[in-house]
């Protein structure tokens, strides 16, 4: 598959392993979350950078929160951008070794722009938010109640400590994307407004277009 061949490519070029996909069942985790998942699929490159080079933020201010990190591909491409802190949580066993083992190889890489990267084994939902400026990145990591309560902690971690704040989820633009869901939920919080996002550049590394929605918490 053409977009197997460009995600190989990226794991050459940066000696890591986020390529493969892996089905749930494949997931190592005792997780009562477990049926909740979607599958381990790596956010492609082209996407993740638009997405970035879009919302523009002051990335320096902000931390970088990736729910459900799996291999940490993303927190890997987040080290391009100078952010405070980068961190992924993942709640299977066998992808968080993995991810740990990516981010060891990427640090000895002295062009990062950020090498505080940490990966977390567990929960999204029980993840600690950071109380500055945060980026929330979600690849469609799961569903139902798993999503409702990860966005619920950021809603409460962001009523409580009211800051600007990124969230950007996407998702493959198919049937039963999340992404309506998501920008649902959001919106009814009513402390983030909607940022509108010109039409992502075709993304060869994808299997399915992807489609996105962010969002932007900045209390005066
Ligand atoms: C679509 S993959 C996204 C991978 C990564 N964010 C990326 O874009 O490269 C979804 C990931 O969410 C993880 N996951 C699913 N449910 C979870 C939960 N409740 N807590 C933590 N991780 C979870 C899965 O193990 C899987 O690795």
């Amino acid at each position: 598959m053409r977009s197997d061949r460009i995600n190989q490519r990226y794991d050459r070029q940066h000696n890591v392993d986020t390529w493969r996909c892996l089905t749930v069942k494949e997931l190592q985790t005792s997780s009562s979350n477990f049926a909740l998942s979607e599958r381990y699929i790596p956010t492609p490159e082209l996407t993740f950078h638009a997405l970035l080079s879009v919302l523009a933020a002051d990335y320096k201010d902000y931390s970088f929160i990736d729910f459900g990190s799996g291999k940490g591909k993303v927190l890997l491409m987040a080290s391009r951008y100078p952010f405070t802190s980068i961190t992924g949580v993942d709640f299977a066993g066998n992808l968080h070794a993995i991810a740990e083992k990516n981010i060891h190889r990427v640090k000895q890489n002295n062009q990062l722009q950020c090498d505080n990267i940490q990966v977390v084994l567990g929960e999204a939902e029980k993840l600690p938010l950071p109380t500055g400026k945060c980026f929330f990145f979600l690849y469609a990591p799961f569903f139902g109640a798993a999503l409702e309560s990860t966005l619920e902690s950021i809603r409460a971690s962001l009523t409580q400590s009211p800051r600007a704040a990124i969230i950007c989820f996407i998702d493959d633009d198919v049937p039963g994307s999340l992404v309506n869901e998501a920008a649902e939920r959001i919106a009814s919080w009513g402390i983030c407004s909607e940022i509108l996002l010109p039409v992502l550049p075709k993304d060869a590394a994808a299997v399915w277009p992807i489609r996105a929605t962010c969002w932007r918490s900045s209390p005066s």
